[in-house]
């Protein structure tokens, strides 16, 4: 029987590509589940997860507790602003609490790079990385690449710019490794401020020219600016930003093709994407949150499978 060569999903860095095709597979099959009239299965009847964010949250948060309870697990949920964090506890004394009311895995976002890292050296359970710093998204790397070969058939050999701060974006991080792993070409493109110095030896293109860039792809990822990150300007201003590396309606149909566009969100309308894009029939943005529960009842069952 096929599993996943990992006990935690800490980051796409440490998956290789026979565990993104498993996990791909397993949420083709939870994909047609949840578009049942009756949406839940009882696979993870006996499995109890806590869920804990430390920082904000809609997309993952929800999407996360959804595929948990599709999945029929017993589902706890936990926000740092209201808890004992609050009065100095710290992490592994919150998680090994936590853990101490039977609970078998932690879906975790924190602000710290690292911090799933850290828990699955000092904790017994599960850990999934729904976020941690400007480090890893995996699970957002894998519905985004989940979405591209349901839109275009296949990931390899795809052309693939990503968009934006990419200095100070896990997403941009996780997709880069999940992409190459899976033989697309990728690009980044943004302010030479905003491309990390390193980037060219991952395996990435840099363009610094929107146009070019998208003249290139098959599809385009736009990242927002990772304002909650940023201890000092990047650029000039918002509007200089968005006259550069915003994408329009209009550059939009001066393509020599169409291009894909995707975006993991929150948006930041008319900043790096305008409203007449975000909700064109290019855009796949809804498809990529659609797809994100079934992403995550696959990567949760899959790792559920290997708890003893
Ligand atoms: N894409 C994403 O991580 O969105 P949230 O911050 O809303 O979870």
């Amino acid at each position: 029987m096929s599993e996943l060569s990992v006990q935690h999903l800490l980051g796409i860095k440490y998956l290789n590509e026979k565990d993104i095709q498993l996990i791909f597979e397993t949420a083709d099959h939870f994909k047609e589940v949840i578009n049942r009239s009756i949406k839940k299965v009882p696979s993870l009847r006996d499995i109890t997860i806590a869920n804990i964010f430390f920082e904000n949250s809609t997309r993952t948060k929800l999407s996360f507790e959804l595929a948990e309870k599709r999945l029929s697990a017993d589902v706890i949920n936990f926000s740092a602003g209201q808890s004992s964090v609050k009065k100095g506890e710290t992490l592994i004394d919150t998680v090994n609490n936590i853990l101490s009311m039977k609970v078998d895995m932690v879906v975790m976002r924190h602000p710290n790079p690292g911090a799933g890292i850290f828990l699955s050296k000092h904790v017994s359970a599960a850990i999934v990385n729904a976020g941690d710093g400007a480090h890893e998204h995996p699970t957002q790397a894998l519905l985004d690449s989940f979405s591209i070969r349901e839109k275009l058939g296949d990931v390899a050999g795809k052309n693939v710019v990503i968009v934006g701060d990419i200095l100070h974006s896990r997403v941009a991080l996780s997709n880069i490794f999940a992409l190459k792993l899976q033989g697309a070409n990728v690009k980044v493109c943004g302010p030479k401020t905003l491309l990390p110095k390193y980037i060219e030896s991952l395996g990435v293109g840099v363009e610094t020219d929107l146009r070019k860039a998208l003249n290139w792809c098959d599809v385009a990822n736009m990242l927002r600016i990772q304002n909650e990150r940023l201890d000092i300007s990047y650029f000039p201003t918002t509007r200089e930003y968005t006259q550069q590396f915003g994408v329009n309606k209009a550059l939009l149909d001066s393509l020599d093709k169409e291009i894909v566009i995707m975006h993991p969100g929150p948006i930041n309308r008319g900043v790096e994407i305008t409203s007449d894009v975000a909700d064109s029939k290019q855009s796949i943005i809804l498809n990529q949150v659609e797809n994100g529960v079934a992403i995550r009842m696959a990567v949760i069952y899959l790792l559920a499978s290997k708890i003893k």
